[in-house]
């Protein structure tokens, strides 16, 4: 539970004084319980929950102005160095780093959960082959919730935790026939004796004429690492979106489903996939000083940039540009939009519209450019988000079900009609 501080914020209101409790974390900054201003006849107001902390939790905590991540106290550039992707969604779910014994059990559970009911492969044909990737995922996981809807019974802690596991272990099968739905070539079925990554890359780019084929390590490594720092990120769009729709009571493959749609939006998740059409209509490091010109007149957004929290570098992004380097340098790719995006970020980051405004590359802006190099296409980036971020979002709603709760039911500042009868009828 939060410390309460004992501190008081007073409010002056109608010649009242309210006396509005201060709670402190373990990091970052205090907090005002403010629910006592409905006593008095008013609401709060903060359009965009600028400075609203919607709930406690003890997942991730972000400092926005020094560009600090940390997941149950471990820096993200540890995690995404020293540990792989499952043991850091162990650390998520269960608060610790596993043990080698914790690690190899946690590794088998995932593995044996990695296929779908037979019947939800049907849902896909419903689909045009030209369907967005994304909207087949909001399709299909949220269908899960019918092949699971009469045996999860959301009180029971037990059938929570295996359906975290199962929701980590399922969207990555999905996560690739959404590709190979799109792509026209029949599903590939996840196997036992590959790695998390190794499996995700091997059901999108085997084919059955091709009954050897191998993942490339490098790939498989910098997909584990991209996976990794796409785990979790606090009380963001798509993480709030999954616990308002949880704190219903709702199915949580629907709470998921929930999510998935929240990301998909460019100016969250959607970023990735708008930083390569970006840079693709740039074209060329010539053109990046009249594209900058459209940026200060708002005609666009340099995507990939700025940050609701971090007003300074986001941690991912340094660790997303180191991966890309290495990633390119094993592949010996010279990709002509690692410069355009180098150039983009040096002009970027010594502007004064950008310094002005704390606008950074944040995790979006070069882990397009790695997907590439593994051969993701470029309609898949914000599924791999969806993916990755899959972990981060049933963990914050394992962590609510896991105290009281409130239904989550915002009010607002109304400024339409005042009442009025029908008239002449
Ligand atoms: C993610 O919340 C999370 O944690 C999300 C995420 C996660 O892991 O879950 O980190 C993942 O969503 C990363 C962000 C990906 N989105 C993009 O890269 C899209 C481009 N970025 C912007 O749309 C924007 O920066 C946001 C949406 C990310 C943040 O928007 P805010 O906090 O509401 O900031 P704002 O729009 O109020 O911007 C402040 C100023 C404005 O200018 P002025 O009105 O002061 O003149 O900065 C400008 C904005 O116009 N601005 C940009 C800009 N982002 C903000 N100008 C040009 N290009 C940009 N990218």
């Amino acid at each position: 539970m939060s410390a309460a501080t004992g501190k008081k914020a007073v409010l002056q209101l109608d010649g009242k004084e309210i006396e509005l409790p201060i709670y402190s974390g373990t990091l970052g900054p205090d907090v005002i319980d403010v629910k006592d201003v409905l006593a008095a006849g008013h609401f709060t107001f903060d359009p965009g929950f600028m400075a609203t902390a919607a709930c406690e939790s003890k997942i991730t905590f972000i400092d926005g102005n020094k560009g600090v991540l940390l997941h149950r106290g471990y820096p993200i550039d540890q995690l995404a160095t020293k540990a792989d992707y499952l043991e850091t969604c162990y650390l998520l779910l269960n608060g610790e780093l596993p043990t080698a014994e914790q690690k190899v059990e946690f590794d088998a559970k995932v593995r044996n959960h990695t296929m779908v009911h037979d019947q939800v492969s049907r849902f896909f044909n419903g689909f045009r082959r030209d369907a967005h990737p994304m909207a087949i995922m909001v399709g299909v996981v949220g269908a899960l919730s019918a092949f699971y809807h009469n045996n999860l019974d959301i009180e029971d802690v037990n059938h929570r935790e295996i359906t975290a596991i199962r929701l980590i272990a399922k969207v990555p099968t999905l996560a690739a026939w959404s590709y190979k739905y799109t792509v026209g070539q029949p599903f590939v079925y996840p196997r036992n004796d590959l790695s998390y990554a190794e499996n995700f890359l091997y059901m999108m780019f085997a084919t059955p004429a091709d009954r050897d084929y191998k993942v490339n390590p490098i790939l498989a490594k910098a997909m584990d690492r991209i996976f990794t720092l796409h785990a979790d990120h606090e009380q963001n769009a798509s993480t709030s979106t999954v616990r308002l729709a949880g704190s219903t009571g709702a199915n949580p493959y629907a709470c998921i489903a929930a999510g998935i749609s929240a990301l998909w939006g460019p100016a969250h998740g959607g970023a990735n996939e708008a930083v390569l059409k970006m840079l693709d209509e740039i074209g060329t490091v010539e053109n990046v000083a009249g594209f900058m010109e459209k940026v200060k007149t708002k005609e666009v957004k340099l995507m990939g940039f700025g940050h609701r929290v971090y007003k300074n570098f986001d941690p991912r992004a340094k660790v997303m540009k180191e991966t890309c380097d290495e990633v390119l340098g094993a592949l010996g790719i010279n990709d002509p939009q690692l410069a355009l995006a180098m150039e983009l970020e040096r002009i970027a980051l010594s502007d004064e519209y950008f310094i002005k405004r704390n606008l950074y590359p944040n995790v979006d802006f070069y882990s397009g450019i790695i997907l590439k190099a593994i051969g993701i296409p470029t309609e898949m980036f914000t599924v791999i988000f969806a993916l990755a971020r899959t972990v981060g979002w049933i963990s914050h709603w394992l962590e609510m079900h896991s105290g009281p709760y409130k239904i989550g039911r915002p009010r607002q500042l109304y400024t339409g009609e005042v009442q009025r009868d029908i008239q002449g009828r």
